[in-house]
């Protein structure tokens, strides 16, 4: 196993739209293992593939009830109810925004054993589903407020990055 480096924005590979996976190969199931290893080292809930670098769509959660690993997840259902609540980012240190999420979801996809799941999350671990399959379209939560908080908080990313 090996720690990988995080890509902090603005960082062109996190806007990249990330490729279905063919088969899940060792070489899938040692980026999986890595990315959880990644996220647990920077004490994160949840990673995707282009967080890393690589434009796959793989994604990596634990909010806490043990790791979870989805290749090519997809939404299936979403509840009409959703919740408003502030989301943090691997890729955004320090940047906190107010993200609307569906409070439950029906995901599928394949797990690190390429076997086809599909089940239904809710709370957190549905926020952190939408969250990281958000990244394989290149969705970060900075697009998910309004244009004035918009810019200030690219400033601030611009800035901070500036003082690194
Ligand atoms: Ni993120």
């Amino acid at each position: 196993m090996s720690l990988l480096k995080i890509k902090i924005y603005p960082s062109s590979v996190l806007r990249k739209r990330c490729e279905e996976i063919k088969e899940v190969n060792e070489e899938i199931k040692e980026l999986a293992r890595d990315m959880l290893e990644t996220m647990y080292k920077h004490q994160g809930i949840g990673l995707a593939g282009p967080q890393v670098g690589v434009t796959k769509r793989i994604i990596v959660i634990d909010v806490g009830k043990g790791p979870l690993v989805l290749i090519n997840p997809r939404i299936e259902e979403k509840s009409k109810e959703n919740d408003y609540l502030l989301e943090g980012c691997l890729s955004l240190p320090k940047i906190y925004v107010k993200v609307k999420r569906a409070r439950e979801i029906v995901v599928s996809g394949l797990d690190e054993q390429g076997q086809p799941v599909k089940f239904k999350a809710r709370g957190l671990t549905a926020r952190a589903i939408q969250h990281e399959i958000d990244h394989l379209s290149g969705v970060l939560i900075i697009d998910k407020t309004n244009f004035l908080r918009k810019v200030l908080l690219k400033l601030k990313l611009l800035l901070k990055r500036k003082n690194d």
